[in-house]
């Protein structure tokens, strides 16, 4: 438990975070990669030079010292730091690390505000947050390692598929090398691949939605290959059929939780589907009885991923209703056959068949796509816990 006095001058350094904004955590992620470079092997430099991780851990800091005297509030975004965290392996002595370089940022952006008592302060702030996520951490390492067929740390996986799913998408079909089992995991939560070759620059960790539903034996991704993308281009263009590849366990706060009475919508936008297929996956498997709508928007036919599979599913099950809306569908591509309509996803004209008294909604893709799906179903007046997105990347508030 932190006193009242520390309490007190951690929120007094409030408005000076506020004016800093994000130059104080790209002032502490550039000291730290200096004075710690191997964790240029752990941290996506992509993030860092978008600004998008510096962004993300400054409104958790911020986020931290408004609330620091009622923390319960952020009991969620604790638990997605928590599990992102497990997927890069983080381990407690490198909570040392970042709070060294927190406090020494602090101190040399601000030299007069920084007292003796101030840093203090926040030294004690700190470790709290840090022993609530090396203790929630340890938890998840070893709920993962104790499931059957689960582990801690990195399991080698061998590549038994790899198809091309569409312009940009190709799937991977994963097993594990040892001839095991694999671990169940909730649909909609993700792996991560942790690649080292010896041609990337560094070791990386990247992301992956799972994209059908646990089935014990094998996982099942897809990668996009992003303009410029460090590891999507090197999946794409170098791991191959029979490769191995090191992964962690399944994690992610963001999954298909819903009873069987409970319509469900699921709504993406380009490689978004990803963790819609696990879903949809999972509903059909299990005979899902309430209405499922599958609302997917992408640009043509040429990027429009497994458009079959969802296309066989609407023939064998009356309840899965499906809408896909083409940006710019090229003159082969068939409406009513291919897609239903021209244009960005419009949900208004939906509105008769996905406003739904109890439905769950959830939604992954672009920012602006999120935003514009949050907004709307907001607009009609749906409650923010029915409402379900992942961000494929540093977490954002949309
Ligand atoms: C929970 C989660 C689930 C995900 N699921 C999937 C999935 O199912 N399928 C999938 O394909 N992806 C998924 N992702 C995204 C995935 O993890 C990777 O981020 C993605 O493959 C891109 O990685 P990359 O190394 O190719 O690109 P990076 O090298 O990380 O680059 C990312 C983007 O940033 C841009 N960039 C690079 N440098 C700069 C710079 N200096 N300034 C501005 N922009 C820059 C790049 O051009 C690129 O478009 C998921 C991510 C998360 C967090
Ligand atoms: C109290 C301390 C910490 C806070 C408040 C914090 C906060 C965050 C936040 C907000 C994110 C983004 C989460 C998301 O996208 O959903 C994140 C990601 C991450 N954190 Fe932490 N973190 C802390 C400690 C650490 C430590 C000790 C390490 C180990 C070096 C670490 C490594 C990472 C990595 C590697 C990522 C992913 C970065 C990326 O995608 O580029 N964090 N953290």
């Amino acid at each position: 438990m932190l006193d009242t006095r520390t309490i007190e001058l951690v929120k007094s350094t409030v408005p000076l975070l506020e004016s800093a904004n994000t130059a104080l955590t790209e002032h502490f992620y550039k000291r730290m990669f200096r004075d710690n470079p191997e964790l240029k092997d752990v941290f996506n430099l992509s993030h860092q030079a978008s600004g998008r991780q510096p962004a993300a851990l400054f409104s958790a800091v911020l986020a931290y010292a408004r609330n620091i005297d009622n923390p319960a509030v952020l009991s969620a975004a604790v638990e997605r730091i928590a599990h992102k965290h497990t997927g890069f392996a983080i381990q407690p002595a490198q909570y040392d690390i970042v709070g060294h370089h927190l406090l020494e940022t602090i101190r040399e952006l601000a030299p007069d505000a920084a007292t003796p008592e101030v840093i203090d302060a926040w030294a004690q702030a700190y470790g709290a947050l840090a022993n609530i996520f090396i203790g929630r951490e340890e938890q998840l390492y070893r709920q993962s390692e104790q499931k059957d067929g689960g582990w801690r740390g990195t399991r080698a996986f061998v590549v038994k598929e790899k198809q091309q799913q569409s312009e940009h998408i190709v799937s991977f079909l994963l097993a594990p090398a040892d001839g095991g089992p694999v671990a169940a995991f909730k649909p909609g939560q993700y792996l991560t691949l942790h690649l080292d070759s010896p041609n990337l620059e560094h070791k990386e960790y990247r992301q992956y939605s799972l994209c059908q539903a646990p089935n014990g034996r094998e996982y099942r991704i897809a990668v996009k290959r992003e303009p410029n993308g460090v590891a999507s281009n090197f999946i794409h263009d170098q791991v191959q059929v029979g490769d191995q590849l090191l992964v962690l366990p399944p994690a992610g706060d963001f999954f298909l939780e819903v009873s069987a009475h409970t319509p469900v919508v699921l709504l993406s936008g380009g490689v978004g589907l990803t963790p819609m297929l696990a879903m949809l996956d999972q509903l059909l498997k299990q005979g899902h009885p309430a209405d499922i709508h599958w609302l997917h928007a992408c640009e043509n036919g040429a990027q429009h991923a497994f458009k079959q599979d969802i296309q066989q599913q609407r023939q064998a099950n009356a309840n899965l209703n499906s809408h896909v809306w083409y940006r710019s569908p090229a003159d082969t591509d068939l409406p009513a056959e291919d897609y239903d309509e021209l244009g960005i996803m419009n949900l208004n004209a939906m509105k008769n068949s996905i406003y739904l008294d109890d439905a769950h909604y959830y939604f992954c893709g672009p920012l602006p796509f999120m935003a514009m799906v949050k907004d709307t179903l907001i607009g009609w007046g749906i409650a923010e816990e029915r409402l379900h997105y992942e961000v494929f990347g540093p977490h954002q508030q949309l």
